[in-house]
């Protein structure tokens, strides 16, 4: 067991793209538990686009980021923790964290399931795709998708659960070539293509040359404008996130066919998972069976040690990640 402990703080606000210099590792003894409290010893990360939100104003400076993570309590002052157990909180970017029951909750063991698991398919981003899919766009069976940021954590999540819930066609959009054959031979889609390799409408007309009835929209922008202009009458747009805007300085893409979404009659919701962490364990009972099984994958990037999540993070942002981007440990999970 170490005695020191490392916590990443947030230095200065960035304008544009961060670099490792917006941050440092602060190195401190290893925090005591108080009574009601317990150590523990973090052992999986998740770094996420909503950190880079946060990083503008949300993330004070010089002091611990809030982040999901896993861990073990490798010391209880508490009866109600137990020495050993695995939780999740949200004490992230430190080695260590002393939690209250309220704060920490254990974590189901499914036997077969990695616990990574918690942080990608059965976590927040599961279940954002999850929720996505059967509240927003409330997708039927036979319904035709696009699917933004395809290849990233919620949209492999989306493309794998939508193929369980009989989704029709199924297109994607993704950063590079490997990125799309990964998504077809692997997760299911139809047909992916290189958002790089010219104007979106164009690339999205012509890999759904029939139209969609639902856009997934993880990106925003160009995104959006593509996927109204392909939707079908009384299609549904699930707005989650805006990649295309979180490290852009300009002004923000202004959408020229916003009368479409009335001469259609499509709708457009967005959502915040966390106000729906009531579906967590519908979740568990719709897709743990088939992680079992093996019927579904993860789709994960694993970054070895601690030392490493400031550049897992940036990494992520540049699209260096396939399936949800974790830091895992060194020798230790
Ligand atoms: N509403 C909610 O409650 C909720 C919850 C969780 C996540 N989200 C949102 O869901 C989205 C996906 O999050 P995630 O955690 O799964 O992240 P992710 O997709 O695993 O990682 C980010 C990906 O974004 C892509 N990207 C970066 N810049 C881009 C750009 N300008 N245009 C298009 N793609 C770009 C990169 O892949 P490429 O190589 O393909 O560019 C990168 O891999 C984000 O918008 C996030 O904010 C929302």
């Amino acid at each position: 067991m170490t005695e020191t402990a490392l916590t990443v703080h947030q230095t200065a606000r960035p304008h544009g793209f961060p670099t490792a210099g917006h941050f440092a590792f602060v190195e401190s003894a290893r925090p005591e538990p108080t009574p009601g409290t317990a150590l523990v010893e973090n052992l999986y990360w998740s770094v996420d686009p909503y950190h880079r939100e946060m990083m503008d104003g949300d993330f004070a400076l010089h002091a611990p980021l809030e982040g999901r993570t896993l861990g073990r309590v490798i010391e209880s002052r508490d009866p109600a923790f137990t020495e050993g157990e695995i939780v999740f909180h949200r004490q992230g970017w430190r080695t260590h964290a002393v939690v209250t029951r309220d704060e920490a909750r254990p974590v189901p063991r499914f036997d077969g399931v990695p616990l990574s698991a918690h942080l990608s398919i059965l976590g927040g981003t599961g279940l954002t795709a999850y929720v996505g899919l059967t509240r927003i766009a409330e997708l039927r069976a036979g319904q035709d998708l696009f699917v933004s940021a395809a290849a990233g954590g919620v949209g492999t999540a989306t493309g794998r659960l939508a193929r369980l819930m009989g989704a029709g066609r199924l297109v994607g959009s993704a950063g590079t070539a490997a990125k799309a054959a990964y998504l077809t031979e692997r997760v299911g889609y139809d047909e992916v293509f290189d958002y790089h390799a010219g104007p979106t409408a164009d690339l999205l007309s012509k890999a759904a040359p029939d139209g969609i009835d639902v856009y997934v929209d993880n990106v925003g922008g160009e995104h959006l404008e593509a996927a109204i202009s392909s939707l079908r009458e009384f299609g549904r747009i699930v707005r989650i996130g805006t990649l295309a805007q979180y490290n852009a300085t300009g002004a923000p893409y202004t959408l020229r066919n916003l009368p479409d979404i009335v001469e259609k009659s499509l709708r457009m919701e967005g959502f915040l998972v966390s106000n729906h962490r009531a579906v967590q364990e519908e979740l568990y009972e719709f897709v743990v069976p088939h992680l079992r099984s093996g019927r579904v994958g993860l789709d994960e990037t694993v970054v070895e040690g601690f030392e490493r999540i400031v550049d897992a993070f940036l990494g992520m942002l540049r699209g260096e990640n396939v399936g949800k981007m974790i830091v895992r440990a060194r020798g230790r999970a």
